[in-house]
């Protein structure tokens, strides 16, 4: 593209996408188009000739803008809501164009040492000790699966070398989580090569935590029966009610059997820098290893998962390999990341954390996350005094569990409805086998008149539903 090309797209593009941010509701949440729209809006094959950029631009806008979901609407109350912050944004813009490749100090040292300044401010922030080494993912998924690699490294020797299959002094291994972790833990254990059967999920008290003492019992048990336990994962802000597993009492029984300890504080670790919320991460820092999401809850566009790890030496002695078109004699030694786990390659995350955590600062950030647990537990202050709905869990942070006093089929047809709506996008779980709606409150752009409208929509939409058509 011609320089000056470029700088009038540039310019343009910015103006749309301030345009964009500031007004996010001119759109629905939720797009509107039947599945297969944008594949056949498309041709099958890419162009010969190429295109000038004005075309390209405006098929973006007819064809991709409309059959995108809004996560920045303030709206969005599915899943856990995320924001992409405007410096956030604007790093993003950055990487792309330096286009940093930071799999060794030599191919980029910002990239590298960004990485390593970024994360620790964000360690210090949440209250971790400094014997944490950090590293950036792209997401928790293959944080948790980097941490569980660490923890058979040190409960097998030889399993690089040698791998599992066929070999008699290994016993089956076994991985503690809770009833209600995430599936990402699922998904290690079997990339793992342990088997889907190696994780043992631990009942919940009726609050969704862990009960240690279920953990306790159990690897007793595994033990009596030929198991070796491995590793548990307790969760800071489970996926459906962000619970907050007894993280102290899992790190003793973790030391007594001389176990791994994951925490997973995907969503919740940051809350951590809140006044008054210190004791989300109680424990933690005697946990081995511990992964946090700055594109969850702390404003930073997707993609960007912190892993942190005291033992950050069996990342490496389980994944580090240099040929030797790789090598390189730096002066002084050097970090470099490809060690620390699968990819070689890596984008220039840490300029996004970096930029977000100066451009709000710690007290902005606090200030922010406070409102949004102020928010959670207004909502939930509407439901409990509502006549017709009922809270499902208690609301230690920014999400709300509850349901329509009524049976599923009709829980699912208000989810349905409401979204269908445009205006706000809620999404569910099931608790206590029983279908369950779920309020996450996490998007900057979201303020107590979008909250207060979700809960009008709710009620409104109800009331309709239970209302007979009349013949
Ligand atoms: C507790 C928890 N852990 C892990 C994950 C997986 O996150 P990611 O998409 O970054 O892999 C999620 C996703 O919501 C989560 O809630």
């Amino acid at each position: 593209m011609d320089p000056s090309d470029f700088r009038r797209h540039g310019h343009a593009l910015v103006d749309w996408i301030a345009e964009y941010l500031a007004n996010p509701e001119r759109y629905p949440v939720l797009p509107r188009i039947a599945p297969g729209t944008v594949r056949d809006a498309l041709p099958p094959a890419a162009p010969e000739q190429g295109e000038p950029f004005d075309r390209i631009f405006a098929d973006f806008e007819r064809i991709i803008v409309p059959a995108l979901t809004h996560w920045n609407h303030p709206g969005f109350f599915a899943y856990f809501a995320i924001t992409a912050s405007e410096p956030g944004i604007l790093a993003e813009l950055l990487s792309a164009a330096l286009n940093q490749q930071a799999m060794l100090w030599r191919t980029s040292p910002a990239a590298t040492e960004l990485e390593e300044v970024s994360l620790a401010w964000l360690r210090r922030l949440m209250g971790l000790p400094d014997v944490f080494e950090g590293v950036i993912y792209d997401t928790a998924s293959v944080s948790s699966l980097h941490a569980l690699a660490a923890a058979r490294e040190a409960a097998v020797p030889g399993v690089r070398p040698l791998g599992l299959a066929q070999r008699p002094d290994v016993p089956r291994m076994r991985i503690y989580c809770s009833e209600q972790a995430h599936s990402s833990i699922d998904k290690a254990v079997i990339l793992l090569g342990l088997g889907h059967e190696a994780l043992y999920r631990v009942p919940c008290d009726d609050e969704f935590r862990m009960v240690s003492g279920a953990l306790a019992a159990a690897i007793a048990e595994d033990r009596a029966n030929g198991w070796l336990p491995v590793a548990a994962v307790a969760t800071v802000g489970t996926t459906s009610t962000t619970s907050v597993d007894p993280v102290a009492e899992i790190a003793e029984i973790c030391r007594q059997e001389n176990i791994w300890l994951h925490v997973d504080a995907a969503y919740a670790g940051v809350a951590a820098m809140v006044p008054g919320y210190e004791w989300v991460l109680d424990g933690a820092d005697r946990a081995d290893s511990l992964v946090v999401n700055p594109h969850k809850w702390l404003f930073t566009p997707f993609d960007l998962s912190a892993f942190y790890c005291r033992r950050m030496d069996l990342v490496r002695q389980a994944f580090a390999l240099t040929p030797d078109y790789l090598k390189t004699v730096e002066s002084t030694p050097v970090r470099n990341l490809m060690d620390t786990g699968v990819q070689l390659g890596r984008r220039f995350r840490s300029l996004k954390l970096w930029m977000v955590l100066r451009h709000f600062g710690a007290d902005g950030i606090r200030e922010r996350l406070g409102e949004h647990m102020r928010l959670a537990r207004l909502f939930a202050d509407w439901i409990d005094a509502s006549a017709g709905f009922v809270r499902v869990a208690p609301v230690p942070l920014s999400v709300v569990c509850f349901r329509a006093d009524a049976d599923d089929a009709f829980n699912e047809r208000l989810l349905e409805a409401v979204n269908a709506g445009g205006e706000v996008f809620l999404s569910h779980t099931r608790l206590q086998n029983r279908f369950t709606l779920r309020l996450a409150i996490g998007n900057l752009r979201t303020t107590e008149a979008h909250v207060a409208r979700a809960w009008t929509i709710l009620q409104e939409t109800a009331l309709q539903l239970r209302t007979p058509v009349e013949q």
